[in-house]
């Protein structure tokens, strides 16, 4: 765990340049606007730790498979989120002395993420190997207003000599990602061009054929006015630049204000790339960097309005969930069906692919809560356009008839995944799908969607787990054998119970949605019937008789659900005992070892109580929640969060802050030591959760809302905004009262502690809190 980063309530603060930790400071001080982001890296040359990222949505390579024991079924290609031009490039020199932080004496240093308006800012003082002083402040951003473009503005100031600099603003395209299998490139030039002050580089994806043209454009200024210079191009293989030599007086910046833009073929028709690059750029420039910025502050003003989690009474806690919004957004916008949330982000490499379960069971219920509907329909309608490739996936493993398997790891429908245990085995993320589809629509209400699109899904899976049991003589029920459950540390187990629940869930869902829309548009369901060669009695009697007769373990005695046949027969040992050199167990115990232990890497059994809570009394929660708690090492950033909000259901408090802890300052403190790879996007959305669902006590039931909640114990109060069918609530708790805001909409009712609350328009209503024990 690292504490170098100030607490501040809007702000990352890096005060005093750490170079041992710079890799993680680029993945905290990301930037992105949905279309493209990059790592907060330097924009002139650094010779020290870092690792360059710069990455355009959608983009991706399928770089061919690499393992040491091919098993059938693998996908021959793992796609990979690309690391593209780099925009940001500015080399400084300054009479022949190139500026590089690695080699200076730096001092002022300071960079600065403001999450409230959206950029970076990093200023210090640099004293060159020759004793020349300068003296920079570089502030950019990733605009959300024109979200193809980004701009800088970098003013350089000489300290203590007047002198030559000279600038040579870049677009660098010759970029390898860092995880390439094969040590390959996977970018190609196809054009290269620059005039005054302007340049572009046109580059192709192997294989996928996306192309991306990458331009700049620049302006000087000194004495605060645009200057007249010349500017000497550059060109080499997949780069271009202008250079442009300067004097410069002692204490008189100058300032070089760069514009930068990435067109890619997934909006643009290729043969209109360049020329709309070229406009496009004409038009940033004229509205100016600090037009740009100011918008690009109102638009995060706006969205902060409806996201904001306002906590008093503790700037650490308050800096870590805007930290958590602040990247949410900044990684996905909603606006485009065809994209989704990478577990990184634009924040590094690792994972590669763009989709996992993470988006359904961790994203939608943040993006429910606080975007635009449409939001959360994208993100389920991409998984309705993928439905086709996982039926093919299915297929590849042996299912037919429509069954469809959606992929672990993907970008565009394939499975790009290969590791047998989870490739094949680690099926539960068609249930976290199919409860997508359930938490929009009881969320919304938007039921339509359920014939338009949802319900192909739902057979689709449902076909699935139908075929992938089977009946056990010995048992007289229906058995799932060799599955990996959400708990990674066991593969290859027998009737999970997580696994098993969901197939169930998912079988009776679907027969209730099919319910649904024969009664609401016969002629709709006849026609999806036919769409999906839907054998309706056959199949809905075998998933009825799947329903009725699943065997799902159960320890009467201990009361509690087995996580798999075998759970018992382990040494049932505490992670207290776990001596702490031992841990994190996935990087210091060989894997057989691992395995073989109780220790769970993520709820297991407590995820599938988290979603399917109102189907458990309390006591069954709590017994489940007492016996697999302490078994817990929660080595995946998405665990702590769903036991938090377990935690506070049962009321316990003081454990449910805890675990929040654990995953709101995750990556702000290196608290698993693997920030420098990148930022644990979707984790985030958990921790919102913990805050909503856990604290807030949130749930919507019957299409209403729920709330209980509570205030921990060191936090003055916490107030959170949630959009429910056209209105926007503000939820302010404080250890007494509540106070619920009906900020828009008509008037409404909610439930508070299970109270009925009427929330007339525009008014707040103050509810005296009931104090939990
Ligand atoms: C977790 C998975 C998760 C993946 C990506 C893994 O460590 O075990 O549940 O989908 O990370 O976040």
């Amino acid at each position: 765990m690292k504490n170098y980063l100030k607490h501040d309530e809007w702000c990352i603060i890096e005060e005093g340049f750490n170079r041992e930790f710079n890799e993680i400071t680029e993945s905290v001080c990301s930037l992105g606007n949905g279309r493209m982001g990059q790592r907060g890296n330097f924009e002139e040359t650094f010779t020290g730790k870092t690792l360059q990222g710069n990455y355009v949505a959608g983009v991706y390579y399928p770089d061919k498979t690499r393992v040491g024991w091919w098993k059938n079924g693998y996908p021959e290609y793992f796609a990979k989120v690309l690391n593209a031009a780099n925009w940001i490039g500015i080399k400084v020199e300054i009479e022949e002395e190139i500026l590089d932080l690695h080699k200076a004496e730096v001092s002022d240093f300071k960079r600065v993420l403001n999450m409230k308006e959206g950029y970076l800012q990093r200023t210090f003082t640099a004293t060159l190997p020759s004793g020349k002083q300068v003296k920079v402040d570089a502030k950019r951003f990733n605009s959300i207003v024109d979200d193809e473009a980004g701009a800088i503005s970098y003013s350089i100031t000489p300290l203590n000599f007047d002198g030559k600099i000279v600038l040579t603003p870049f677009i660098d395209g010759d970029i390898k990602n860092k995880d390439a299998n094969y040590d390959e490139k996977f970018w190609d030039e196809v054009h290269k061009e620059t005039a005054f002050a302007e340049g572009y580089v046109e580059m192709v994806t192997k294989k996928t054929g996306f192309h991306v043209v990458t331009g700049q454009k620049f302006q000087i200024f000194q004495n605060g006015k645009a200057i007249e210079f010349t500017s000497f191009p550059q060109k080499a293989e997949k780069y271009v630049a202008s250079q442009v030599t300067l004097s410069a007086k002692a204490n008189e910046a100058t300032v070089l204000v760069k514009y930068a833009c990435n067109l890619s073929s997934e909006n643009h028709a290729i043969s209109e790339l360049l020329p709309k690059a070229k406009a496009y750029l004409a038009r940033i420039e004229a509205k100016g960097f600090d037009k740009m910025l100011e918008e690009q502050a109102e638009k995060w003003a706006s969205k902060w309005e409806t996201n904001d989690i306002v906590i008093e009474g503790d700037v650490a806690a308050q800096q870590g969930i805007r930290f958590n919004i602040f990247q949410m957004n900044q990684t996905y916008t909603g606006e485009d069906a065809r994209l989704n949330i990478g577990p990184k982000g634009f924040t590094g490499e690792k994972y590669g692919g763009s989709t996992y379960w993470d988006t359904e069971a961790y994203c939608i219920p943040f993006y429910l809560a606080t975007a635009d509907q449409q939001v959360a329909r994208n993100l389920l309608v991409y998984r309705w356009k993928q439905l086709g490739k996982a039926i093919e996936n299915a297929q590849k493993l042996g299912f037919k008839d429509g069954a469809a398997l959606y992929p672990m790891v993907t970008m565009n429908g394939e499975e790009c995944h290969n590791e047998w245990e989870i490739t094949f085995e680690e099926i539960h993320r068609n249930g976290a799908i199919a409860y997508a589809i359930y938490d929009y629509v009881n969320y919304t209400g938007d039921e339509a969607y359920l014939a338009e699109y949802g319900f192909e899904v739902l057979l689709g899976i449902a076909r699935f787990w139908s075929q992938r049991v089977n009946w056990s003589e010995a048992k007289k029920q229906y058995v799932m054998l060799g599955v990996t459950g959400p708990n990674e540390y066991e593969n290859n187990v027998n009737n999970n119970w997580y696994t098993s629940y969901f197939a169930v869930w998912c079988m009776k869902y679907l027969i209730e949605v099919s319910e649904k829309i024969k009664a609401s548009n016969p002629e709709r369901f006849q026609e999806l019937a036919s769409l999906t060669n839907l054998n309706e009695t056959d199949e809905f009697d075998r998933f009825n008789h799947i329903i009725r007769n699943m065997y799902l373990g159960e320890d009467k005695e201990l009361g509690i659900f087995l996580q798999q046949d075998g759970f018992l027969d382990k040494e049932l040992i505490k992670v207290s005992n776990l001596p702490t050199q031992e841990r994190p167990i996935n990087q210091k115990w060989s894997w057989d070892r691992i395995l073989r232990s109780c220790f769970i890497k993520q709820a297991d059994v407590l995820q599938g109580i988290y979603f399917f809570e109102d189907d458990f009394d309390a006591e069954t929660i709590k017994r489940n929640y007492d016996f697999y708690e302490p078994m817990t090492v929660h080595e995946s950033s998405l665990s702590p969060c769903v036991h938090s909000i377990i935690a506070a259901k049962l009321g316990d408090k003081a454990r449910s802050y805890e675990f929040y802890q654990r995953s709101a300052r995750l990556d702000l403190d290196d608290y698993n030591n693997d920030t420098e790879d990148g930022c644990h996007i979707t984790s985030m959305a958990g921790t919102w959760m913990s805050i909503v669902k856990g604290f807030g006590g949130m749930r919507v039931r019957n299409g209403q809302v729920y709330l209980a909640p509570f205030v921990p114990e060191n936090w003055t109060s916490f107030s959170f905004k949630i959009r429910f069918k056209g209105n926007l609530l503000n939820i302010k708790t404080y250890a007494h009262e509540v106070l619920i805001e009906n900020i828009l909409g008509d008037d409404t009712t909610i439930f508070v502690h299970g109270n009925t609350v009427e929330l007339k328009e525009k008014s707040t209503v103050s509810i005296e809190q009931k104090l939990l024990n």
